[in-house]
């Protein structure tokens, strides 16, 4: 079984997908991580995350970063990893691993902006996780306050329609929901709920 998460930054869909990983024994990949990598590797380097020639060298050797790297959850790194991804030669070679992921024997969940459009489109279930930009901004504004970060609820909300207009305005493998995927607004769930809306579509699928 393969189960595609996608949506928007900040939606809960790393949580919801490693949950479901969980309750059904799948394998579980972050695909935001392996841009996060390339991100951070350019920014190691000193190198401009706007530089194609860049983005395609830190992309072909992204196996350098460690996938748990405390580092890759950083702003900065968020924000390298959303240029980068623009970058259809970087998602280029990214897809083969994800794919490959994706058939591993015991079944996979994989998270990210473009599973269900491009990666997986074969997927056995697909979501598109979202909530609103302010409820979005809330959650990782509480989130970074909680890890000690200085920052305003504005400063993230701006951020965040930022990440939102460049993911979805990229030419390359935009942000979008694939037309067979199930909607799953969070807007006004917790966790628990999400997860049970989730596991009712899955169940059902
Ligand atoms: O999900 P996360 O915030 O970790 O992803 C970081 C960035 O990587 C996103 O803003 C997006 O631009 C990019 N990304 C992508 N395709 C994916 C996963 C992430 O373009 N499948």
């Amino acid at each position: 079984m393969i189960i595609a998460v996608d949506g928007p930054v900040a939606a809960g869909k790393g949580t919801l997908a490693r949950r479901i990983a969980h309750i059904y024994k799948l394998d579980y990949l972050d695909t935001g991580a392996l841009y996060r990598a390339v991100g951070l590797k350019i920014l190691r380097a000193g190198r401009d995350p706007e530089d194609p020639a860049a983005a395609v060298d830190a992309a072909r050797h992204v196996g350098d970063v460690a996938l748990d790297d405390p580092a890759l959850r950083e702003e900065a790194t968020g924000e390298a990893a959303s240029i980068v991804a623009a970058n259809q030669e970087v998602r280029a070679a990214l897809l083969q691993y994800q794919r490959d992921f994706a058939k591993r024997p015991q079944g996979a969940v994989l998270d990210g902006r473009d599973i269900g459009t491009v990666v997986c489109p074969e997927a056995d279930v697909k979501l598109f996780v979202t909530a609103s930009a302010e409820v979005r901004a809330r959650r990782r504004f509480d989130e970074l306050i909680a890890k000690g970060t200085d920052t305003t609820y504005e400063a993230v909300l701006e951020d965040l329609h930022a990440r939102d207009a460049r993911d979805a305005g990229r030419d390359s493998a935009p942000l979008k929901k694939a037309e067979d995927a199930h909607l799953l607004d969070t807007s006004k769930l917790d966790i628990e709920a999400a997860v049970n809306a989730a596991c009712k579509i899955i169940d059902a699928a």
